[in-house]
Order: C-alpha cells, then structure tokens, then sequence
C-alpha cells in the first residue's frame, strides 16, 4: 500500500472481540491502526498482543480513546451498546470532519435475538443525532462475527454499508475490501436499521442451528473489487 492510500484509523473499544479483529485485518492490510481504550495499558497490551501476530512492517499503537480519534482520519466504534451514547458524546468535538464507521449494534439484554431498535431508529442514526452533520456517519461490520476477523482466512459472508452519504460509503467500503471483505452500497443512513436489526436475527440463527458465525451473502449481482 502507498502513502497515498494509507488512512490512519482509530478503533474505539478496539481492545474488544470485534474492534481487535478488524485492527488486525487493516493493520495486515497496510494502514496504521489506533487502538482506543478507557484504560491506555489495556490498549498497548492490545497493540502489543496483535503486533506479535503482523509483520514488522505493521503499524499498530495503542492509546486512550480520545487520543486515538484525535489523531485518526477515519474512527471506528466498537463498543457495547450500553456504552454507545456516552462514548460518542465524550468525543463529539474530535469526530468533526472525519468519517465514523459504527459497529454498534443495539442489543438489549438479555433479549438479545430479538430486534429492539432505539427510538432514533438505529444505533447509527443515534450517533448522527448526537455528533451533527459534521460528522459523515456509516453503518457496517454488524453482521461479521469477530470469530472470523482474528485470522487469515476467506471470510464468505458479506458486509452491507448504509450511510450519510455515497462518498462516505464508498470510502467504507474501500476499508472493508481492506479487510478481506465484500462490501455493498446498501444506501442512506435510514437503512441501517436493517442491517443493525439483522444481527439478532442471525444471532437466533446461530441459537437455532448449533452455529456461532452465521452471516449473509448478496446473491444475484456481479460486484467488480474497488481496490
Ligand atoms: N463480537 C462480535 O462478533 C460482534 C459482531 C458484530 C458487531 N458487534 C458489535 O460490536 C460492538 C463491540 O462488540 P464486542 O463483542 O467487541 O464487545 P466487547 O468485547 O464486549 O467490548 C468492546 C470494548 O468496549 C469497551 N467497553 C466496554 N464497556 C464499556 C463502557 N461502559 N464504556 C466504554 N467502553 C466500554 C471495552 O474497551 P476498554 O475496556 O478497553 O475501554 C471493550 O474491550 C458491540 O456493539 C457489538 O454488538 C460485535
């Protein structure tokens, strides 16, 4: 990857499940990763846990979350839902200007394969209510268990992209190509409530079928790599 193409990103909580395996797919891919904790020692112990398993040509540092959005081009929210709304409204002056890809899924315990959407529809539109239209907001990721993002190998399902705008989506959609990933333009921030919604439903699926991984795929189209 060239400099050019090199974007530095933050994840916030990304010293959990989720944020940790997509630091390890972009940092893998070329890009400098920020790990953000409430705890710094905790995301330099992060950084230092997914450095051993790179290259020493990755970039990966841990920081305490404002730092890392902050210093970030691009910032990723991996926290649980309880944490969603306080997290963002800490850091709403560091997210202005930038991109904000959302990973939040509204879960409420412990109900968990049931759809109980927030009233502002999603968790997603709930970041967009709180940080303004400074900040361009995407959902995506919500539907990839971590169990396939902490390793190298093909990841089959594919990951839908809804948000503020077609720039902001295809600059996430880049990031999941970066991640092994196939992303689609599944269009305005509104239909993240879908995408959101779907992660109960697979998660009862998983329930159901003895599963822990299930996910989707887009069938019927021809999808060309953008990167
Ligand atoms: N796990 C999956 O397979 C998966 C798949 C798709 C989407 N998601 C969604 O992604 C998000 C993260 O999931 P996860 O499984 O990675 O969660 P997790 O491991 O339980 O937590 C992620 C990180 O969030 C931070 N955190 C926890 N409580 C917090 C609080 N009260 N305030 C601020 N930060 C807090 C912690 O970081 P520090 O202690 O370092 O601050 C923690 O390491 C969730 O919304 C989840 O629904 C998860």
């Amino acid at each position: 990857m060239n400099e050019t193409n090199s974007k530095t990103i933050a994840i916030l909580g990304g010293t959990g499940k989720e944020g940790k395996g997509l630091a390890y797919r972009w940092a893998k891919a070329g890009h400098k990763v920020l790990i953000g904790s409430r705890t710094p020692p905790k995301a330099l112990n992060a950084a230092a846990e997914l450095s051993q398993m790179l290259d020493s040509t990755s970039r990966i540092e841990g920081l305490d979350n404002p730092t890392a959005a902050m210093q970030a081009d691009i910032v990723v929210l991996t926290v649980p839902y309880a944490a969603h709304r306080a997290t963002l409204e800490s850091l709403k002056d560091s997210l202005q200007g930038k991109l904000l890809i959302d990973v939040t899924v509204p879960l409420v315990p412990p109900k968990v394969r049931k759809v109980q959407m927030p009233p502002a529809g999603s968790a997603t539109q709930e970041a967009r209510e709180i940080l303004g239209e400074g900040v361009e907001i995407c959902a995506a990721f919500q539907n990839i268990s971590h169990e396939h993002l902490l390793q190298d190998a093909t990841v089959t399902c594919d990951v839908l992209v809804s948000g503020t705008s077609p720039e902001a989506r295809a600059e996430t959609i880049i990031l999941v190509e970066a991640a092994g990933l196939t992303g689609w333009d599944a269009g305005p921030i509104e239909n993240s409530v879908v995408i959101e919604g779907l992660t109960s439903v697979l998660i009862g699926i998983n329930k159901k079928y003895g599963s822990t991984h299930a996910g989707i795929k887009i069938t019927g189209v021809k999808k060309q790599s953008t990167v």
